[in-house]
Formats: C-alpha cells, sequence, structure tokens
C-alpha cells in the first residue's frame, strides 16, 4: 500500500487588503507589485483571530473532506512560524477544540516548506506502521510579525491555513518520492528579528529560490521512474509569480497546469501549499490518477518537494 492525501481544506481570513490599499500606507504602487510579483490582494486576519483559529477551520475541511472523524486521528503535525505561543503548540489547541483525543500532536516549523517536511514526517509514522491517519496542517499569521512601514516584504504576505489528511491509499497511489533540504548558511536572508518582524533579502532569497524550485521539481520526478512530460500538475509554494514560472517551465506543462493562488492569497508561509492544492481540488483541476507535484522552499534556508499519484 501506498500512504497518500486522502482529503484537504483550508481557511483564509474574510479581509481583502488590496494593492491600492497599500499605496496608502507604503511608497508603492499596485502596477510594480503586480508586475513584479502577480499578487493583487491578500487576506488579513483581525487581531483576534489567530493561527489556531485559522488552523481549526482547515482541519475541519480537511476531516470532512477525508470522511473522517476527529477520534481517527492519531498524529497531528502542525507547520508554522507563527504560533499563539510557542507553547502550547497549535497543534495541541486544535487537537483540544477538533476533539481529536486519540492523537499525538506537535508543530514544526521550515517556513514556507513546513508542508512539505509536515507531509513527509507524517509519511514515516504511517508507512512505519505506527499511525494510520495524519493530519497535516501548514498555517501562518505572517501579518503579526510583518513590518507595515517596509515596503521590502509587507506588500508580500497574507495570512491563512491549509489542511491535509494523510493515510494509506491503494498500491501505485500517494507519494512516488520527496526531496527535503536545509542551508543554514542561508538562513541570514530571510529571518525574524530581535525587534519581532520578519526581515528578507529578497534578492538573495530570489536568487536561491528560482534555482532551487526547479530543480527539486525535476529531482523528485526523476526519483518516481518518471519524465516530466508525466507531470499532470504542479502546487508550488506561492511566493512570486516569476518564481513559479521558472518550475513551470523547467518542467514543461501549461499554465492552467500550474496552481495559482497567488494573485487573490499572497504568500502565505507554510500555508500556501496546502491552500493551493485544496483550491485547485475544489476547482476540480486534479483527477484521480493525476501525477502531482508540490514544491516548497523558505526561510531557514529550507526546501521540499513530493511527486505523488492522486487518488485513495
Ligand atoms: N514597491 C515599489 N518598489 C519596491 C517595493 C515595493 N513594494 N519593494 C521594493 N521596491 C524597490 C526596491 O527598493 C528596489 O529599489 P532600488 O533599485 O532603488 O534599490 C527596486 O524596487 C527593485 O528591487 P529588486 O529587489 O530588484 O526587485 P525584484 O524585481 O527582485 O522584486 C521581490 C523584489 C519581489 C521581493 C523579489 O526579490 C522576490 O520575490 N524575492 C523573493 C521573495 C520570496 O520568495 N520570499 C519568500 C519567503 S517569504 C517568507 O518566507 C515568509
Amino acid at each position: 500500500m501506498g500512504v497518500g492525501i486522502i482529503g484537504v481544506g483550508h481557511y483564509a481570513p474574510d479581509n481583502i487588503v488590496t494593492n491600492t490599499d497599500l499605496e496608502k500606507i507604503v511608497d508603492t504602487t499596485d502596477e510594480w507589485i503586480r508586475t513584479r510579483t502577480g499578487i493583487e490582494e491578500r487576506r488579513i486576519a483581525k487581531d483576534d483571530e489567530d493561527s489556531s483559529d485559522m488552523a481549526f477551520i482547515a482541519a475541519e475541511r480537511a476531516l470532512k473532506s477525508a470522511g473522517k472523524t476527529a477520534d481517527e486521528i492519531d498524529l497531528i503535525l502542525v507547520a508554522t512560524v507563527t504560533p499563539d505561543t510557542p507553547f502550547p503548540s497549535v497543534a495541541c489547541m486544535i487537537q483540544d477544540r477538533l476533539g481529536a483525543t486519540n492523537a499525538a500532536a506537535m508543530d514544526l516549523g521550515a517556513a514556507c516548506a513546513g508542508f512539505m517536511y509536515g507531509v513527509i514526517t507524517g509519511q514515516q509514522f504511517i508507512e512505519a506502521g505506527a499511525y494510520k491517519n495524519v493530519l497535516v496542517v501548514g498555517v501562518d499569521k505572517l501579518s503579526k510579525i510583518t513590518d507595515w512601514t517596509d515596503r521590502n516584504t509587507c506588500v508580500l504576505l497574507g495570512d491563512g491555513a491549509g489542511a491535509a489528511v494523510l493515510s494509506n491509499v491503494s498500491e501505485g497511489n500517494g507519494i512516488l518520492s520527496f526531496e527535503l533540504g536545509a542551508n543554514g548558511k542561508g538562513g541570514p536572508h530571510l529571518l525574524q528579528k530581535d525587534d519581532g518582524f520578519l526581515y528578507m533579502n529578497g534578492r538573495e532569497v530570489f536568487k536561491f529560490a528560482v534555482r532551487q524550485m526547479p530543480e527539486s521539481c525535476i529531482n523528485v520526478v526523476e526519483k518516481a521512474g518518471l519524465k516530466k512530460e508525466d507531470v499532470d500538475y504542479l502546487v508550488p509554494h506561492q511566493a512570486n509569480i516569476r518564481i513559479m514560472e521558472a518550475a513551470r517551465q523547467r518542467i514543461g506543462i501549461d499554465e492552467d497546469k500550474m496552481a495559482t493562488t497567488i494573485k487573490y492569497y499572497g504568500n502565505n508561509s507554510s500555508a500556501s501549499i496546502p491552500i493551493a492544492l485544496s483550491q485547485s481540488i475544489e476547482d476540480g483541476k486534479i483527477k484521480d490518477g493525476d501525477v502531482i507535484v508540490l514544491v516548497g522552499f523558505g526561510g531557514g534556508l529550507t526546501w521540499g518537494a513530493v511527486a505523488l499519484r492522486w487518488g485513495k
């Protein structure tokens, strides 16, 4: 048997902040943001809506789509760099709210690649026979660590959550290969500063990402014993449309075969890949038997990719 994703769900706050809204608070233009990043608007959570609130809703939706009850979940992994508090973890908070009384729970952090790390960690527990069902959530409320006077970062980011339930699936379906990686030397390019705000050296992160994302895509395709022509759909981390395009062109698939939620959500950090995946399922873009590549990169620096065949 394989290990695959049997259900997904996502949540984004109602509050929409457009590029034009941002023109009023920093020296930027709608035109600059759209052409350099592909972002038109993003969702920003209210003060009283924290990461655990968003994670809870996405998790409930993923359970429903998987046809599982909370008490069937053995492990909850929450990828986040913006937990409500360092402890208790967001995973423990949603374990309680979901009523997942049989689940172990912990957070893990790999920034925007966190969901990929979560999926592969969950897969290992199932493959080892230790657990049957693992809930993986990616959530971030980056707005609470965003410097709203820094045009280099504030125009890029948004809040949200996405979730997936992992379980055994039929032979041939599910995760076919993966790659996880890290380069701590690049840590200073993307970090939370002592003042609590996110700092990014955009040019350095761009250079790293535009090389790493396409390379990781090819690596997982080859590890799965496939050719790039076999890939039906690509779900990249939604950081910048130009970086996403580099990955798409390397795989060589059509524009409509790449999940593109960046226009409406911006960069949701750990939540970006599961939101894009869940939205693609909702839009009917992925069907059983399709080969999908999920790929992300983030602060750390970290990266991760998975090739999987969709279907139970
Ligand atoms: N509006 C107008 N001008 C701006 C803005 C803005 N919002 N932000 C920066 N600029 C200016 C810069 O100051 C610079 O001006 P200068 O030449 O006078 O110094 C100019 O625009 C061009 O800067 P570049 O860095 O060359 O612009 P680039 O085309 O590379 O785009 C961007 C910048 C969008 C940040 C890009 O580098 C990028 O996407 N980097 C990667 C970001 C990323 O992927 N982050 C992921 C992680 S985020 C996370 O993990 C939470």
